[in-house]
């Protein structure tokens, strides 16, 4: 399929097979995100693979995030837990922050951002289901996900928390595709 074929179909998919995501594959989405674009080469991100028992600790992040977040809404709460307790793999995805260049260090970010972009659609071709996500479980605003992947803010900028699984065939059938505003709306020509 040509490359913009693929661009057209890739779609954020957030429900999973209750499988754990093969190893290989594992590697194989970490690699294609080194070959993305990246300013002076400084290859300013870093991955962190959140599996089996690093999991559970995600979820109880999330728990905590939530119990502060919507202390009145207990079903809300345990809605968000069952996304985090049904995706069988999250891989955080960061930029390096270059102290005093806060030009260089947005650079960094957008980086990481066509790293993740990346995986997203090298995880299309491997058959696997991802989803960036910022808010909510995604946690990336939140001082308790820097704890746990060992950062500071002020050394790397946490950029997305990908959610990551073999499709579940059925939710992927029902779901619709977003439709795009054209590009004439979007562009002016000078
Ligand atoms: C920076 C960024 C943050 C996102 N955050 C979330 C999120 O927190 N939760 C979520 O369910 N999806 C999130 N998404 C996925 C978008 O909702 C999804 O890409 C959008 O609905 C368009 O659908 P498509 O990716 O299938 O074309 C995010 C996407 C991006 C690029």
């Amino acid at each position: 399929m040509s490359i913009i074929a693929e661009l057209k179909e890739r779609r954020a998919i957030r429900n999973y097979e209750n499988r754990e995501v093969d190893e290989g594959k594992i590697h194989q989405l970490l690699e294609a995100a080194t070959w993305a674009p990246n300013d002076r080469m400084r290859e300013p991100w870093s991955f962190y693979v959140i599996k089996g028992e690093a999991k559970q600790a995600y979820e109880q992040l999330a728990r905590e995030y939530l119990d502060v977040r919507f202390p009145a809404k207990p079903k809300l709460i345990e809605s968000s837990l069952k996304v985090v307790q049904s995706t069988p793999l999250i891989i955080v995805a960061a930029a390096d922050v270059i102290p005093g260049d806060q030009a260089a260090s947005e650079d960094n970010e957008y980086a990481v951002c066509c790293a993740i972009h990346s995986m997203w659609l090298a995880a299309k071709e491997l058959g696997l289901g991802f989803v960036w996500r910022t808010r909510g479980v995604g946690l990336v605003r939140d001082k308790r996900l820097y704890d746990f992947v060992g950062t500071l803010p002020q050394d790397k900028r946490i950029i997305g928390t990908i959610f990551i699984g073999y499709p579940e065939a059925e939710a992927l059938e029902k779901m619709k595709s977003p439709s795009r505003t054209c590009y004439t709306e979007k562009t002016v020509w000078l």
